[in-house]
């Protein structure tokens, strides 16, 4: 199994660019089910997630390919088979966004339930209340979703959500694309993701209202058309890598993305005493966001919460930067109930935090000293890494496949900052480091 090893206490300097985010990529591309006509997508990053909804596509009949520079080609028109296996769905919960399509394109659907996950329960009854709603029946059995559409055609409906839920939002938002009357969605997740995926619908001919509030109103339309479609930057991504510059001690740009994307993040950057700059894409430049510190950080205290508060998906990283702060912080954790696993393996690193329920208590010190790791999830895992850029000596991460999941070309983006990082894979030993970084 594949680990990454870091020597840290080099401050990471440079620029890197955003790759296309995975969460706006995934209902985008299970956005491709709704329509019998070609869908190509741009910015699509190379990810294992994005390789599991690849196959689940291919799995249903859909003709798929992907070239090196990030443009996917989806035709779905010899789709035959609407299921998502045990097997693909296991992987990663994120492959019940195929449902809502399916029902929608199909008029019945087989999805594996996706079962437990490392953050917490993470069920998915409001996806299945929304659709029931629309007119869909539902049995839960043997593990699977078996949903079928007596009518033919779902029909719109007003769904309130008891909570807010990002792909629940998409899910159904997708359905109601193709469903006969109105559809209008209350308390629906404000994520950018939400966003481009409407924005995507709507170039592929969906008459959609309102996303980016919590009032998502869906007029269904009979059928949809191919578009070309490009994934918005990964934003969590992008506050990672500023991460990284700053716990490190250095100054970090990150081109290609919207710093209105991380207005939570940035705030609570400034908070904590780090200078934050923003470009606006203009004709001569991309967007950009850069960071850099004056000394050490100060702790602040962040609570998780939907779009526009702080990410959840950000949670972890900032912990790592607190660790390292002057002063104590308090954080507080309210969108999962389990997400404080890497709790654990900072302390192995000689952070201070005190866990108690959903907040820690974390207080700063001056410098975490390299150890053995373990990543238990994707965000988790960016969290041990960061605190491996900024620790004494060497950190060495194992089960390092979660980062896979979500950062594309990690240990090339870090060392092209002059981190000094490297993935050890059995049998091949690649080391990713400037000519001039001493070990
Ligand atoms: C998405 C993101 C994930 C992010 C999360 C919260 C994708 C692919 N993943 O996950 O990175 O951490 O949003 O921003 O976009 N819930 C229910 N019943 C449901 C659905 C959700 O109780 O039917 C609960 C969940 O357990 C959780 C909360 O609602 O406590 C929010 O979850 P949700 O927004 O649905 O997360 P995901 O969409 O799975």
């Amino acid at each position: 199994m594949d680990s990454i090893i870091i020597q840290g206490g080099r401050p990471l300097n440079g620029t890197v660019e955003a790759s296309g985010a995975k969460n706006a990529a995934l209902p985008l591309l299970a956005a491709a089910i709704l329509t019998d006509k070609p869908v190509i997508y741009h910015r699509m990053p190379h990810l294992r997630d994005i390789t599991t909804m690849i196959t689940l596509l291919a799995n249903q009949g859909a003709d798929v390919s992907m070239d090196d520079q990030g443009c996917v080609h989806v035709d779905t028109s010899t789709s035959t088979n609407p299921e998502a296996p045990y097997e693909l769905v296991k992987t990663m919960r994120a492959s019940a966004l195929v449902l809502g399509p399916l029902l929608a394109r199909f008029g019945r659907a087989r999805v594996s339930l996706p079962g437990g996950c490392a953050i917490g329960a993470r069920p998915m009854d409001m996806h299945l209340k929304g659709l029931e709603a629309m007119g869909a029946v539902i049995e839960v059995e043997h593990g699977y979703v078996d949903a079928t559409v007596p009518a033919g055609r779902l029909h719109g409906a007003r769904i309130a959500f008891d909570k807010v839920t990002v792909t629940g939002t998409e899910n159904l938002m997708m359905a109601a694309a193709l469903a006969d009357g109105v559809t209008i969605l209350e308390n629906a997740a404000r994520e950018p993701e939400v966003v481009n995926l409407a924005d995507s619908l709507r170039s592929m001919g969906a008459d959609i209202t309102g996303d980016g509030s919590s009032n998502i109103r869906i007029c269904g339309v009979t059928s949809l058309h191919g578009a070309d479609l490009t994934v918005i930057a990964d934003r969590i991504e992008a506050a990672t890598y500023l991460a990284a510059g700053l716990i490190s001690g250095g100054d970090v740009t990150v081109r290609k993305v919207e710093a209105d994307l991380l207005d939570a993040f940035l705030a609570r950057l400034r908070d904590a005493g780090a200078i934050v700059e923003v470009g606006n894409a203009s004709k001569d430049s991309d967007s950009w966001i850069r960071c850099k510190a004056s000394g050490r950080l100060k702790s602040v205290n962040i609570e998780t919460s939907p779009h526009p508060g702080f990410p959840t998906d950000l949670q972890a990283q900032f912990m790592a930067l607190m660790c390292v702060a002057s002063g104590s912080s308090v954080i507080r954790e309210t969108i999962f109930e389990n997400r404080f696993m890497h709790v654990q393996e900072l302390r192995r690193m000689g952070a201070r935090i005190v866990l108690n329920g959903n907040t820690a208590v974390v207080e700063g010190i001056e410098a975490l000293s390299g150890a053995p790791v373990m990543a238990t999830d994707l965000r988790a895992s960016a969290s041990l890494v960061l605190a491996g850029l900024a620790a004494q000596g060497e950190t060495v991460i194992s089960r390092v496949y979660h980062i896979d999941r979500g950062y594309e070309r990690i240990e090339e983006k870090l060392g092209q900052l002059g981190a000094c990082i490297r993935r050890n894979t059995p049998h091949t030993d690649m080391f990713r480091r400037p000519e001039s970084a001493p070990i």
